[in-house]
């Protein structure tokens, strides 16, 4: 019997999902005569059954196209909203893959999507995921489809933006897209020229980052381009928010214990919250430079998907469906050294992928002069 494919794209969109879509299909249609439905706005399509089936037609004139004809959410199939309760629909996903006769889902998406299928596998049903986002984060995976297409939108952003801070005689802070890991900034502040990069990794002391900037003043630049990831942090929150982590890790009662991670949610809440301004300001004050604040935001995850992220998407795709017809389940195709792998999920959830102190990029950046601010 011919297998059955599901396929959804879940988290938040990347340039290349339309281009695995597109590989997967093809790959199983044409050279398996295997059969694939999409369903819509990830598990919440499949908790509702909301399907269409992608016939040759329907995977055509994909590979250019950006964001995801399928649609997507960040809900999660555990902890779902539902009118207005949170509830666990896994028992409903479960079911509607029974009620398609579906051999295997394919979920494409970050971090968290790694983990939410990792929970469908563990509930029995066949899965294999892709690896997307542009932040380049997932365990297991030398990349991720969608950054090479941020990294080069970042990167001419950064290009742009020297010309009027030059002309101006200003400080510009680019706020870059990575919650919790640097790679977009790093990437884009290096290839783009920055002069100061910030990024989650490296806790920063804004006075270090005052002096490079006060530094190039002395020697005739009198302006700066600052790349900010939206999870850098000083030094000093990283130290409170270590604290806050310690505290919870030693809490030895239930309240110490409730008190401690309500504090923990506070200050990442907190943290969440956009803090390119505020360094814009301490920046003006430390400098007697002007400054202003562009977030690319968006701007990054939009069109187009970049040649590197086509092969990408194509190359983990196809291989795919090889896992498909060979019945290998329960893994992630990852890109390592070149070659596609298929990773088992258990080795990839639970894990982020952070730039190592001792990386390449950060040595390079350092002896090209720019500040990381520590
Ligand atoms: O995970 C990809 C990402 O673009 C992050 O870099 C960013 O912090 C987040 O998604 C933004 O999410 P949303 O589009 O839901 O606001």
């Amino acid at each position: 019997m011919a297998k059955s494919i599901g396929i959804l794209t879940a988290g938040g969109d990347s340039p290349g999902l339309n281009a695995a879509i597109r590989a997967v299909g093809k790959t199983a249609l044409g050279r398996f005569g295997m059969q694939m439905i999409g369903f819509r706005d990830g598990f919440r399509g499949l908790v509702e059954n909301r399907s269409l089936r992608l016939d040759e037609a329907a995977l055509s004139g994909l590979l250019t196209l950006g964001g995801t004809f399928l649609g997507t959410s960040r809900d999660k199939p555990h902890r779902m909203l539902i009118g207005n309760k949170v509830l666990d629909m896994t028992d409903a996903i479960v079911e509607t893959y029974h009620k398609n006769h579906l051999d295997v889902l394919v979920c494409l998406g970050g971090g968290g999507t790694q983990k939410n299928a990792y929970r469908l596998a563990e509930k029995g049903l066949n899965i294999i995921t892709l690896p997307k986002t542009i932040d380049n984060d997932i365990a297991m995976t030398d990349t991720t489809f969608g950054y090479d297409t941020a990294l080069g939108i970042a990167t001419e952003a950064i290009d742009r933006l020297h010309s009027t801070a030059h002309s101006h005689h200003r400080i510009i802070v680019v706020g870059i897209m990575g919650h919790n890991t640097g790679w977009l900034a790093l990437g884009s502040g290096i290839a783009g020229g920055a002069n100061v990069i910030l990024i989650p990794e490296i806790p920063y002391d804004i006075n270090v980052v005052s002096q490079a900037i006060r530094q190039r003043s002395r020697q005739g630049k009198n302006f700066s381009i600052v790349a900010v990831a939206e999870g850098a942090i000083s030094k000093e929150k990283a130290m409170i928010m270590q604290e806050a982590m310690q505290m919870k890790m030693q809490a030895i009662n239930k309240e110490e214990k409730k008190e401690a991670k309500a504090r923990l949610e506070q200050l990442e809440l907190e943290h969440d919250k956009d803090h390119t301004l505020e360094l814009s300001q301490q920046l003006e004050e430390l400098t007697g430079l002007e400054s202003r604040v562009t977030i690319l935001g968006h701007l990054q995850r939009g069109g187009t998907p970049s040649a590197v992220d086509r092969l990408l998407a194509t190359q983990l795709g196809t291989a795919c469906v090889e896992m498909i017809n060979s019945e290998t389940y329960g893994v992630m195709m990852a890109i390592r050294g070149n070659k596609v792998e298929a990773v088992p999920l258990e080795e990839v959830v639970g894990k982020r992928k952070m730039i190592p102190l001792d990386h390449d990029w950060v040595e390079a950046a350092k002896n090209v002069g720019i500040s990381l601010g520590a």
